[in-house]
C-alpha cells in the first residue's frame, strides 16, 4: 500500500515538475525561463500557437522529479509493455497525443481524447469530467484502465522492483565453503543467497502477502542470474517441503534483569572461568574504531588457517549500523589487548558477531571474561536476550556455547536447487571438505590471501 501510495507521488512530482521540462524542451537556446513564461502567457491568451507550461512548482525534491520522470515513459506500467504515459501525454507536443481518442494497449480506443498534462498540478479536479479530485488520485486511473495500460499495481511493482538497489543485497557470488568448494572444481560456483553476510535473518516482511512476493522475486532472480541454488536463512521454517539444511545451531537466551541472576545461571564450571578472567585483573573496553579487534580477529583466522575478511568490511559495519554495532575489546590491565568481539544490537538483543583471541588469551580467561563482560553490560542496558550465534553441531565453540547453559536451537537454512541434486554438504566430517581443507592449508599464501576476503567466516 505504501508503495502504491509512493508510485502516485513520484507521478505526481513529475507532473509538477512537467512543467520544466515543457520549458526547457520548448527553450530557444539562451532564453530565460522567465521571458518563456510571458511568452507562454502571450500565446495562450491571443489563442495562437501551443499551449505552453508554467514554470516549475518550487522547491520539490530533485530526486523524486527524477523517478517520476522515469515512470513517465517506462512502458512497465502498462499490461504488455508496449503504453507509458508518455505514449498518449507527448511532452514534445503540448502534452497530448492530438488524437480524437487515445489509443491504449492492442489498439483498443478511449472514448474521449487526451487533455495536457502541462499544468495540470494547477487544475482544481482531474479529468474532463472532474471525476479524480487530485494528481495523486488520478494517477491510478491509467493504469488500471482496461482501455489504456489495462494493468494493475500487483503485477506492477515485482517488475519496478527488479531495478530497486536494495536486491543486490541479496547477490553474492559465494560464502566461505562454496568458495572453497568452487577451487577444487575449479570454476565459479555461482549461488544466490538472502543476507549472505548473516547467519540468520530471512525474509523481513509484515504480511504473508509481502513474504511471499519477495521469495518469488529471488527465485525469478535465481533463475535469471542461472545460479546453481538459492539459500534462504531463516531462524524459524517457512517452506517444510523444501530442501532444508540442518547443520547449524543458533544458542539464544534471556537476559535476566539483575546482573547477579545472569552470573548464577552460568554452570558452575563455566562461571568459575568467569571468576578467574575477573581475579586476573582483566579490562572491558568499547572501541570506537576497529584497530584492535581487527587485529586479534586477523592473528586468529590466521592461526587456524582460515581467511579472514578485510578490515574494510567491519569499517563499514561500524559505520552503517552506527550504535547498533559495537566492538568490545578485553585488555589485561596493563592495556595489552587479549580478546575482542563484535556485536550487532537488534530491537532489545544483542548478537555477538565476530570475535578474536590472541593466543595467550586462555592463559587469563580472556575469552570467558569478554562474553560476561557483553552479558553484564547488555544487562546494564536493559536488553532482553543473548544471542550467541550460530554454530555447527558437534564443534568445539557448540561446547562452549552449551557450557554457558545455552540450548541450541535449529537453524532452517531453506534451499531452492537449480543445478544441483542436493543442498550443499559443509560438515567437517565429510570427507570431500576434510580434502578440501587440506587443499586450502596448501594453497600459496598469496592466493589465499587474494581469495580471503571474499569469504565470509562467522562466530563459531
Ligand atoms: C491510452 C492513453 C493514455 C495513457 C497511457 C495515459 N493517459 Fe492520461 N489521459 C488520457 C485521457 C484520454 C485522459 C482524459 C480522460 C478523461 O477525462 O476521462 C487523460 C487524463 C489525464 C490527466 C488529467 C488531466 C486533466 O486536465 O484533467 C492526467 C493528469 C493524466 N491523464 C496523467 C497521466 C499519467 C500520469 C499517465 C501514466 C500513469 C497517463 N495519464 C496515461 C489518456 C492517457
Amino acid at each position: 500500500m505504501i508503495f502504491r501510495k509512493f508510485l502516485a507521488i513520484m507521478l505526481m512530482s513529475l507532473l509538477l515538475a512537467a512543467a520544466f521540462w515543457g520549458v526547457r524542451s520548448n527553450a530557444p537556446a539562451g532564453k530565460a525561463a522567465v521571458s518563456l513564461e510571458t511568452a507562454s502567457l502571450q500565446s495562450t491568451l491571443s489563442g495562437s500557437g501551443p499551449l505552453l507550461p508554467l514554470p516549475p512548482v518550487p522547491d520539490l525534491p530533485a530526486d523524486k522529479v527524477a523517478l517520476g520522470k522515469r515512470l513517465f515513459f517506462d512502458k512497465r506500467l502498462s499490461h504488455d509493455d508496449t503504453i507509458a504515459c508518455a505514449t498518449c501525454h507527448r511532452l514534445d507536443s503540448g502534452g497530448s497525443d492530438r488524437l480524437p481518442v487515445s489509443v491504449g494497449v492492442e489498439g483498443r480506443k478511449g472514448g474521449v481524447n487526451a487533455p495536457t498534462v502541462f499544468n495540470s498540478s494547477l487544475n482544481f479536479v482531474q479529468f474532463w469530467d472532474g471525476r479524480a479530485a487530485s494528481l495523486e488520485e488520478q494517477a491510478a486511473g491509467p493504469i488500471h484502465s482496461e482501455l489504456e495500460m489495462a494493468s494493475d499495481w500487483a503485477r506492477i511493482l515485482p517488475r519496478l522492483r527488479r531495478e530497486r538497489p536494495q536486491l543486490k543485497l541479496f547477490l553474492r557470488e559465494e560464502t566461505s565453503d562454496h568458495a572453497i568448494e568452487a577451487l577444487h572444481h575449479g570454476r565459479a560456483d555461482c549461488v544466490l543467497i538472502a543476507l549472505p553476510f548473516a547467519v540468520y535473518g530471512g525474509v523481513a516482511a509484515s504480511t504473508t502477502e509481502a513474504a511471499a512476493a519477495l521469495e518469488q522475486e529471488a527465485q525469478s532472480l535465481a533463475r535469471q542470474l542461472d545460479v546453481d541454488h538459492l539459500e534462504f536463512r531463516n531462524i524459524s521454517p517457512r517452506h517444510a517441503d523444501w530442501p532444508t539444511q540442518d547443520l547449524y545451531v543458533t544458542f539464544r537466551k534471556e537476559i535476566l534483569p539483575e546482573v547477579d541472576a545472569n552470573m548464577q545461571a552460568i554452570p558452575r564450571k563455566q562461571r568459575a572461568m568467569v571468576r578467574k578472567g575477573i581475579n586476573n585483573g582483566l579490562i572491558s573496553m568499547v572501541d570506537r574504531k576497529s584497530d584492535r579487534f581487527f587485529k586479534l580477529f586477523a592473528d586468529n583466522v590466521h592461526r587456524h588457517g582460515t581467511p579472514a575478511l578485510p578490515k574494510r568490511y567491519f569499517d563499514t559495519l561500524l559505520q552503517v549500523f552506527g550504535d547498533d554495532c559495537e566492538i568490545l575489546t578485553v585488555t589485561t590491565p596493563e592495556g595489552k589487548p587479549l580478546s575482542s568481539v563484535l556485536s550487532f544490537y537488534f530491537r532489545d538483543e544483542v548478537l555477538p558477531y565476530y570475535a578474536g583471541d590472541d593466543e595467550v588469551a586462555r592463559n587469563f580467561a580472556a575469552n570467558d571474561f569478554k562474553y560476561w563482560e557483553l552479558m553484564r553490560r547488555s544487562c546494564e542496558r536493559g536488553l532482553k536476550v543473548f544471542d550467541y550465534g550460530r554454530s555447527k553441531v558437534g564443534t568445539g565453540p557448540y561446547s562452549f556455547k552449551k557450557n554457558w547453559g545455552f540450548e541450541p536451537q535449529a537453524l532452517h537454512y531453506e534451499y531452492c536447487l537449480y543445478k544441483r541434486d542436493s543442498i550443499p554438504q559443509n560438515n567437517p566430517n565429510n570427507a570431500k571438505y576434510k580434502l578440501l581443507i587440506e587443499t586450502w592449508r596448501r594453497m600459496p599464501i598469496s592466493l589465499a590471501n587474494f581469495i580471503g576476503p571474499h569469504i565470509v567466516r562467522n562466530l563459531g
